[in-house]
């Protein structure tokens, strides 16, 4: 069956809603996204997300937030709801980013009912797993990572499979210039598959996207989106210049 892919920019802690706007403006100038085949998904910060995906409304472009609380709403000073990132006009979120895992303390008991939080608030999560540098060099890696999937899906409905995406970075990869090889990146990406399949249907998992991410820039976007299961990628660094991000898209 054949997955559209994504290609998705995660800005981080980068742009102020003026510099988003001159982001868009760039890349508006000189690519059409309605020709683009993939779908195309901007996680900006909280901050700049209400103003982008408004001005961009009805347009091509997609919008997610990088993360969210597990409560509805309450007494959460500093947190962000997922009805909040409805009413910025965004669809998506990124759960479980490895610098949540790693920086902020999040486990996968925490991630998994973000995940259902998000189902609960009509978003379309993008749920993230990857071994740190550790894991891999103790050759436990594929162990960890479909751990990392099966606790994270433990209470998602099934009735929403079709919403899901799932983005293996590899954390000794993210922002530090190192990649997968495309045939590491690709091991990874079956077995991930295979999790799924065990965990559903091999045609269920057949149909679920699974995501590349880390230091995916347009030198090595071509061989790793060539990987039968590798279905785009999640893009942090290169995603922050409007033409480096524009290179990905389109690669056939
Ligand atoms: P990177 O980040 O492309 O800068 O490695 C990827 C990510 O963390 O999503």
């Amino acid at each position: 069956m054949a997955r559209k892919r994504i290609v998705a920019g995660n800005w981080k802690m980068n742009m102020t809603i003026e510099e988003g706007r001159n982001w868009l403006r760039s890349f508006s100038r000189h690519h059409d996204l309605a020709q683009q085949v993939e779908e195309v998904i901007l996680f900006p910060p909280f901050t700049a997300l209400a103003a982008l995906a408004n001005d961009e409304r009805g347009k091509a472009l997609q919008w997610g937030g990088q993360n969210l609380h597990e409560a509805v709403a309450g007494a959460y000073t500093g947190e962000i709801s997922g009805p909040m990132i409805r009413d910025c006009h965004a669809d998506w979120v990124l759960i479980g980013h490895s610098e949540r895992r790693t920086l902020f303390q999040e486990q996968d008991d925490l991630i998994a009912r973000k995940m259902r939080r998000a189902i609960n608030s009509d978003l379309q999560p993008v749920l993230c797993v990857g071994e740190t540098l550790e894991e891999r060099e103790s050759g436990q890696f594929m162990e960890v990572v479909a751990r990392q999937v099966v606790r994270g899906l433990s209470d998602f409905p099934q009735h929403a499979l079709d919403r899901l995406v799932i983005a293996y970075e590899p954390v000794w990869a993210i922002g530090t210039g190192k990649t997968a090889s495309p045939q590491d990146a690709q091991d990874m990406h079956y077995h991930i598959r295979k999790t799924l399949s065990s965990l559903y249907t091999e045609s269920i998992a057949e149909s679920i996207r699974i995501l590349y991410g880390g230091s995916v820039k347009p030198e090595n976007a071509a061989s790793l989106f060539a990987c039968p299961d590798i279905d785009g990628g999640l893009v942090g660094g290169a995603s922050l210049d409007p033409d480096h991000f524009a290179a990905l898209l389109g690669i056939r």
